[in-house]
């Protein structure tokens, strides 16, 4: 394969279309999300092989509680049971992996298996994938806030001081680069409350391909896409061009 010219440091996935793809079979929508992480497994395993640094996926939105309640079990149940097999494998790989997003609302017995997992995983370096669940762009920026006023409230900040580095630096993903490639399947074009900070300058790529069925060859379609844009942060064409 040969390496795209410039490689994301940070992808980061809206994972769309699980249910889509089980109806379009006439199957439970939960056997859509069984697929999708078999997706799950190969896209970590491609960004891992193309030296992508870090992966993060949006599994469980704050917003997803809303779904009829067979689904979020089932949903519940395939995190507790993708806890259980994958993450020896994740680990004997070198991957680093963290969960993102109000962990307090879920299960003690899923928290426990989840915090057990990062704490197992901590040291490895090879590629950092976040999994966000129950997690809300809206929410990170109010619990960085939130963080911020208490900092102040003890007299450890004056609150002239906050600034936008400040709050960066309390939000989720705060020690990792920034994603520079947002990829969403399933073939909306909105960005559903995920990363609303991070995702500032990243660049974003739609697909209607239904996450099941999003493997290493969708990832380097959406890889070659990333490498063929322009990148400004703001400058015009011609002064990136200049600085080359
Ligand atoms: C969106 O498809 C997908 C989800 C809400 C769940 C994502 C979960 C997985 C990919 C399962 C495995 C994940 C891990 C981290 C082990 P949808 O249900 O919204 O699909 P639809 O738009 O077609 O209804």
């Amino acid at each position: 394969m040969n390496a795209p010219a410039t490689l994301p440091r940070h992808v980061a996935i809206i994972m769309d279309g699980n249910g889509r793809w089980a109806e379009r079979r006439h199957r439970p929508r939960s056997m859509g999300h069984r697929a999708g992480q078999k997706a799950v497994r190969a896209s970590v395993r491609a960004c891992r092989e193309r030296g992508i640094a870090v992966l993060t996926l949006f599994a469980f939105s704050s917003e997803n509680w809303r779904r009829p309640q067979e689904e979020v079990g089932a949903l519940m149940e395939l995190f507790l049971h993708a806890l259980d097999s994958e993450v020896e494998e994740l680990h004997g790989n070198s991957v680093r992996l963290r969960f993102i997003g109000a962990l307090e609302a879920f299960a003690p017995s899923l928290r426990e298996r989840m915090l057990a997992a990062m704490r197992r995983t901590a040291d490895n370096t090879a590629l950092a994938l976040n999994v966000a669940v129950n997690y809300g762009g809206r929410w990170d920026i109010a619990q960085a806030a939130r963080t911020l006023a208490l900092e102040a409230v003890r007299g450890d900040l004056d609150p002239v001081d906050i600034d936008e580095h400040r709050l960066a630096a309390q939000l989720c993903l705060a020690d990792l680069p920034p994603p520079d490639l947002l990829i969403r399947t399933g073939g909306e074009h909105r960005i559903s409350n995920f990363l609303l900070w991070q995702l500032a300058y990243a660049e974003l790529y739609f697909t209607d391909t239904l996450w099941p069925d999003f493997d290493a060859h969708a990832l380097d379609a959406a890889l070659d896409a990333y490498s063929h844009r322009e990148r400004r942060f703001g400058r015009t064409g011609t002064q990136l061009r200049a600085r080359a």
